[in-house]
């Protein structure tokens, strides 16, 4: 994988993003990829997704291996309200670290064909939530003085797919959201950092292209558990992780540095609308 300019100083990192993270969707894949990173960190975890049994098997196993504390939230993304029920498990905690983890396509179907109440399903989970869930945690990170926010979207958010319309369409929102968020938030010590994620062999897209025609070949989807640990590695340096389309595919590092340089390059214009005109 395409390596961060320095390694994560995991002290330090569990001084900013700890003493408490929380993960939306964190009983598998990435989800539980980032639990197993941070209990091994030191950092408490509030886990959430909707299978109650796996998220507490998940919990106490970490918190025997590493001494950790654990909280479970038994909550479906797709509702509305879902955002302030995360905020809410968390509300007397010091939290230092917000993943939101879930939020892939079981549909995978025409833009047509699919009642549109399941389009704001998928809205409800990768747009609204994301939006009150991070404005949430990040206004306490900003009163804190620093945390971290890390959000997974898709290659798909660089542009348009058939049959994954809405899909790409609400990673795009996650991933112009996150550049946005990491310019504004830098000054506030807040680590913001969205990642593209590519083809990754977890049990949901298994689920998900289960009985369908596709064929997972594993050799060419990434490991979860490596993205999420690249994820990490690469939080204090964002806004973007971007991956090749396969495994061993080209190193992203110069499209990463171009997002990023424009990004910085509309911040020093945007900051002119926060300024006072000139009498
Ligand atoms: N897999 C890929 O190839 C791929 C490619 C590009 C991007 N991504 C992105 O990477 C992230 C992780 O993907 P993934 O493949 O692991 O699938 P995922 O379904 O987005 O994530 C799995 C986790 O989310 C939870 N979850 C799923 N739907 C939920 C809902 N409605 N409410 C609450 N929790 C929910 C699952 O737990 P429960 O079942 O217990 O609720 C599980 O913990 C997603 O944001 C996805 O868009 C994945």
């Amino acid at each position: 994988m395409t390596q961060p300019p320095s390694p994560l100083d995991r002290t330090a990192a569990k001084a900013k993003y700890g003493p408490w993270a929380v993960i939306a969707g964190a009983s598998d894949g990435t989800g539980e990829g980032f639990a197993r990173e941070l209990a091994a960190m030191g950092i408490n975890l509030v886990l959430s997704s909707r299978r109650r049994e796996v998220l507490e098997a998940l919990g106490e196993e970490l918190a025997t291996a590493h001494g950790i504390e654990y909280r479970v939230l038994v909550q479906d993304l797709m509702v509305a309200g879902a955002g302030q029920a995360i905020l809410d498990a968390a509300d007397d905690l010091d939290v230092g670290l917000y993943v939101s983890n879930a939020g892939a396509d079981a549909v995978g179907r025409g833009f047509l064909d699919e009642p549109a109440e399941r389009w704001h399903r998928m809205v409800t989970m990768n747009v609204t939530n994301v939006i009150d869930t991070c404005y949430g945690f990040c206004r306490k990170m900003r009163e804190r003085g620093g945390g971290g926010l890390v959000i997974m979207s898709s290659g798909s958010a660089l542009g348009g797919i058939p049959f994954l319309s809405m899909y790409s369409s609400t990673k795009a929102f996650e991933s112009n959201f996150c550049e946005g968020l990491w310019a504004e938030l830098k000054p506030h010590n807040i680590d913001v950092l969205c990642v593209l994620a590519p083809l990754m062999d977890t049990p949901c897209f298994r689920r998900n292209t289960d009985g369908t025609g596709f064929l997972m070949d594993p050799a060419g989807a990434f490991d979860p558990f490596e993205v999420s640990h690249d994820a990490l590695e690469w939080l204090p340096h964002g806004p973007l992780l971007m991956y090749p389309n396969l495994v061993g595919g080209e190193d992203m590092r110069p499209e990463m540095a171009e997002r990023r340089a424009r990004v910085e390059a509309v911040m020093a214009l945007g900051s002119s609308f926060n300024e006072p005109a000139a009498t």
